[in-house]
């Protein structure tokens, strides 16, 4: 399987393929034709870059113009792992797979099927989470077939991912460390390793990382941040300590790691569901829960 995933992408064709985060939807990233397939599949602008994922930090490398220090002690922390570090990119990573910024995205997933399927392509591979645009990101193969189905020329079922949201995504490339987007992550254990960074709290304001929409990540069903009935109708109330009179209760992990693990399954079972809406009681403040309320900020009506 692994064999044929691999040639398929060296044909330029379009694979879905699991990583601890989420499903990505992969192309060979030095593959300009490949890549707009992506944008075609998933319906997304093509002013959002895509992120590259490697299976070394050589090929990293070859992929960007300049590495600094910080770049090497934050793969020697983190990769493989839900990291992406955005640096100068090289000549030769397609201007379609960065929408035009001089900056690339990459990341090594710390999967093995990843993994393997980077070394038998021999190429990085360029993919999005394997959701069309605005959609939840997929954490199994099944919610990739239900989202593009026929669309991709295989996927890859790797089981339910383990960290169930997208990677941190930090940038390198310009004077000072900055946050793009959290993740599981946290801008504790990055500053652990590299000093003090900046945080864009209100990313879509500042515009700082493109393709951060702010609707975004959202389940079909109408999603509010709240502890109290939020309008008419049935719906269902996501707690992690008590329910809420008047929804239909489910019961969330307590603990951020594995709340993050089952967030994007939960929200795709209640679309299925047919609620009216989707109540979520706010999670607790602290850094380790900040890339899962960025996630529900972001799926949420306001
Ligand atoms: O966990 C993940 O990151 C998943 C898996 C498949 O690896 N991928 C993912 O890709 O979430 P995507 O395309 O849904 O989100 C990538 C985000 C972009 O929306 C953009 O905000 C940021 O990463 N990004 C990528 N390249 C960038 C660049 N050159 N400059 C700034 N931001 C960039
Ligand atoms: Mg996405």
């Amino acid at each position: 399987m692994i064999e044929r995933a691999a040639s398929i992408l060296r044909e330029g064709g379009i694979v879905a393929f699991p990583t601890e985060t989420v499903y990505g939807l992969g192309a060979n990233a030095l593959n300009a034709q490949a890549i707009q397939k992506i944008y075609e599949i998933k319906g997304r602008p093509s002013t959002s870059p895509l992120i590259v994922h490697v299976n070394s930090v050589n090929m990293a490398k070859e992929l960007v113009t300049d590495w600094p220090e910080a770049a090497q002690r934050l793969v020697d922390a983190f990769w493989p792992g839900p990291l992406t570090l955005v640096l100068p990119k090289a000549e030769q990573v397609p201007g379609e797979l960065t929408a035009g910024l001089g900056t690339v995205g990459i990341r090594m997933p710390a999967h093995q099927l990843a993994l393997k399927l980077i070394e038998a392509a021999g190429v990085p591979i360029a993919a999005p989470s394997a959701n069309r645009f605005m959609e939840l990101s997929p954490t199994t193969a099944e919610h990739v077939w239900a989202s593009l189905g026929d669309r991709v020329d295989l996927i890859l079922d790797g089981g339910p991912t383990v960290v169930g949201i997208e990677s941190t995504v930090l940038s390198l490339a310009g004077p000072k460390p900055v946050l793009l987007r959290p993740g599981m992550i946290t801008q504790a254990q990055i500053e652990a390793v590299i000093g003090p960074i900046v945080t864009t709290v209100n990313i879509t304001e500042a515009h700082a990382s493109p393709g951060l929409h702010d609707r975004h990540y959202a389940p079909r069903t109408p999603l509010y941040l709240t502890t109290t009935v939020p309008r008419e109708g049935r719906g269902i109330y996501l707690h992690h300590t008590v329910p809420l009179a008047g929804a239909h209760p489910r019961m969330m992990p307590s603990e951020a790691g594995r709340y993050a693990a089952v967030l994007y399954d939960v929200l795709h079972e209640c679309d299925q569901e047919g609620w009216d809406w989707i109540a979520v009681e706010p999670p607790a403040e602290g850094v380790e829960w900040a890339g899962i309320l960025d996630r529900l900020k972001r799926a949420s009506v306001r």
